[in-house]
């Protein structure tokens, strides 16, 4: 996931190869990230790494967390440091006190300035829908990091209270796309499509209704009216999908995962 924020950050117009810092455990994560920019720092300090950055991007399993945190307290600067965590289900409460532990000072904690995000996986491909959440974060600083992500894709900013529902509607939501995909294409071979072509098939027209969407700012039914003719054929096939149990099958996933 760094790997992949790094490579759509090289790509945006916010920042250039030179200005982001890699760290990884192996040597191999990094030579991986050299291949994809001469011009990125490369180290396995992450003190060092911290102590140059203004923007400290946390984005390893969220059990390490706690662990990393920890190796870079001392580098940190809550004046000048934004610290953006990409670990699922870590929240602000956990990463304030890995953040800003024995650090209490007349009994007065710090506040740094914190972010949550939550980009799914189609961020490889500069594709993601990323849920930006902020704490102790001014206006320009939210601008900047949702500017940041809305080069991966796009970027919505919200609550914390969210993330779960986000989490659940956009990253597990690419698996929920992708298994209607594999429907189709079952579908389109049982129809008399070799399983390629089905693939292009559905790939093809499921990118077409985005398209529509997203180019109308419509409504899916408006978009749906358009091709049901009455008495027609799409209109039977979408009765027998919901006969079984297509859209509460969908909503009650969505509600599982959450
Ligand atoms: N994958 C997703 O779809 C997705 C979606 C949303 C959020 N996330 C979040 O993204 C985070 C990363 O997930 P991932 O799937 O990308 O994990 P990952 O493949 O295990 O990558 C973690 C990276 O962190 C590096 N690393 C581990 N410990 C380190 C340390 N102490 N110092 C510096 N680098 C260290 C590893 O380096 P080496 O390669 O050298 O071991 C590795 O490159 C998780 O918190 C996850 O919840 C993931």
């Amino acid at each position: 996931m760094g790997g992949a924020i790094a490579r759509g950050l090289v790509k945006g117009s916010v920042f250039k190869a030179a200005d982001i810092i890699c760290t990884a455990c192996s040597a191999e994560t990094l030579e991986k990230m050299r291949a994809v920019s001469p011009d990125f720092t490369l180290t396995h300090d992450n003190k060092a790494a911290a102590r140059a950055a203004d923007i400290i991007i946390l984005a390893v399993k969220p059990w390490r967390i706690e662990e990393v945190t920890e190796e870079i307290r001392s580098s940190l600067d809550f004046n000048r440091h934004v610290i953006v965590s990409v670990a699922a289900g870590i929240t602000f409460d956990q990463l304030h006190t890995f953040l800003t532990k024995n650090m209490e000072c007349d009994g007065i904690t710090p506040s740094p300035v914190v972010f949550r995000i939550m980009p799914n996986t189609a961020i490889a491909v500069s594709s993601s829908m990323t849920f930006v959440s902020a704490r102790n974060a001014s206006p320009e600083q939210t601008k900047l990091i949702v500017d940041m992500f809305n080069e991966s894709g796009n970027a919505m900013l919200i609550e914390e209270r969210l993330m779960g529902a986000g989490t659940a509607l956009a990253s597990c939501g690419i698996a929920f796309a992708l298994r209607y995909i594999r429907a189709a294409v079952e579908g389109g071979v049982e129809l008399g499509f070799y399983p390629k072509e089905a693939q292009e098939i559905v790939a093809h027209t499921v990118k077409g209704a985005v398209e529509l969407l997203l180019a109308n700012k419509s409504n899916p039914e408006a978009e749906i009216d358009k091709v049901t003719t009455p008495g027609g054929i799409t209109i039977k096939g979408l009765n027998e999908m919901e006969l079984s149990g297509f859209t509460s099958s969908v909503i009650r996933g969505l509600k599982a995962c959450k």
